[in-house]
């Protein structure tokens, strides 16, 4: 089952795991739907081989998604899902997810249940894996709205703000924005005053250069304002995110005196067809997940480390965010303004 945010590559894992349970293993498969709510509800398709046919450079997820907690529900918590699997005759659950998904499957594996993971995220925020899949074709699709920015900021002389996705997180405001060639990059981890922003805006500016500003949707500038005040929070009770760069368009406009737009790229970021990077890695972690599962390797998530995938406890997985490390801001720093 797949489970929160879609994410390029889900279906490309989907695939892996199809085929190489059906190939190795002689396994069989059914997809729950639209992630715990098909698992609690018993809903899903079969898979058999022909289901996953071409899907890898699919973008989306062919079962669909959702955020529902299994705990919630006269039908969810461990006992009742283990009574759906039994009935169903499902013998293992391979749950692909971000942190609360994997939060959800950490408690569940717990309780006794047959699960294994496989991490999810654009955001890259996972600390247990060096990368997720999607974060490759976030970046790409971000970097190439950014370069279409900078033409018509360059045409316009204006300051130009892009408004990338990254909750908690920078990794895709600072690839993209490195990529980019960004003059200033502004991320969650490092807070910044106004002054230091509109300062890297007028050297640019000055060096008769249309400056470009990349900001991951969780920035807050030092003392300036509330973070995401206005938009309240999401069904699952998260602040929802999206805005900042509107918000600092005005205050660079005003400080510097230059003709400021902003852009969200919101969820493009998140839709369409997978890198190839994305799709050899949801597919190599789809494989793994499910030689996780014949092991009964129960409570834990496929990682990459290095070019390698191996086996990781949930709980390395949570409560661990992977911040971009202040060497990384730093090096990026040095090309800004
Ligand atoms: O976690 C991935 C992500 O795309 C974040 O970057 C973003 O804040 C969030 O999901 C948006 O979630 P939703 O799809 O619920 O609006």
């Amino acid at each position: 089952m797949t489970s929160g945010g879609d994410c390029p590559g889900l279906n490309a894992v989907i695939r892996g795991a199809v085929l190489n349970g059906i190939k190795r293993y002689g396994h069989e498969f059914v997809g729950f739907l639209d992630g715990w709510r098909g698992v609690v509800e018993g809903d899903y398709i079969d898979l058999p081989r022909a289901t996953v046919r071409g899907i890898s450079k699919q973008g989306g997820t062919i079962l669909g998604t959702s955020r529902t907690n299994p705990y919630d529900g006269e039908q969810g918590g461990p006992e009742n899902i283990q009574a759906t699997l039994d009935r169903l005759g499902v013998d293992a659950v391979i749950a692909i997810g971000g942190e609360g998904t994997l939060a959800g499957a950490k408690e569940l594996t717990d309780a006794g249940l047959p699960i294994v993971g496989v991490p999810k995220t654009i955001d890259n925020d996972l600390d247990a894996t060096d990368y997720t899949f999607g974060f490759d074709t976030a970046v790409q699709i971000a970097t190439e709205a950014i370069d279409r920015l900078r033409t018509t900021g360059e045409s316009h002389h204006r300051c130009m703000v892009a408004e990338v996705m990254g909750r908690h997180v920078g990794w895709i405001a600072l690839h993209a924005g490195m990529a980019a060639g960004a003059h200033a990059i502004l991320i969650p981890e490092h807070p910044l005053s106004m002054e230091q922003i509109t300062q890297w805006v007028r050297e640019a500016h000055e060096r008769g250069r249309a400056p470009l500003v990349v900001v991951a949707e969780g920035f807050v500038p030092e003392g300036s304002f509330e973070p995401y005040a206005d938009r309240g929070r999401d069904a699952s009770g998260r602040p929802r995110l999206g805005g900042v760069g509107e918000r600092l368009a005005p205050l660079i406009e005003e400080a510097t005196g230059l003709e400021t737009r902003a852009t969200v790229l919101g969820y493009i970021q998140r839709g369409g067809v997978p890198t190839a990077y994305d799709r050899v890695l949801a597919t190599r972690l789809g494989m793994a997940a499910v030689d996780s599962a014949t092991d009964k390797a129960w409570g834990t998530m496929v990682a990459l480390r290095g070019t390698d995938i191996c086996r990781v406890p949930f709980v390395d997985a949570l409560d661990n965010l992977k911040r971009v490390p202040q060497h990384r801001y730093d090096e990026a720093a040095v090309l800004f303004g």
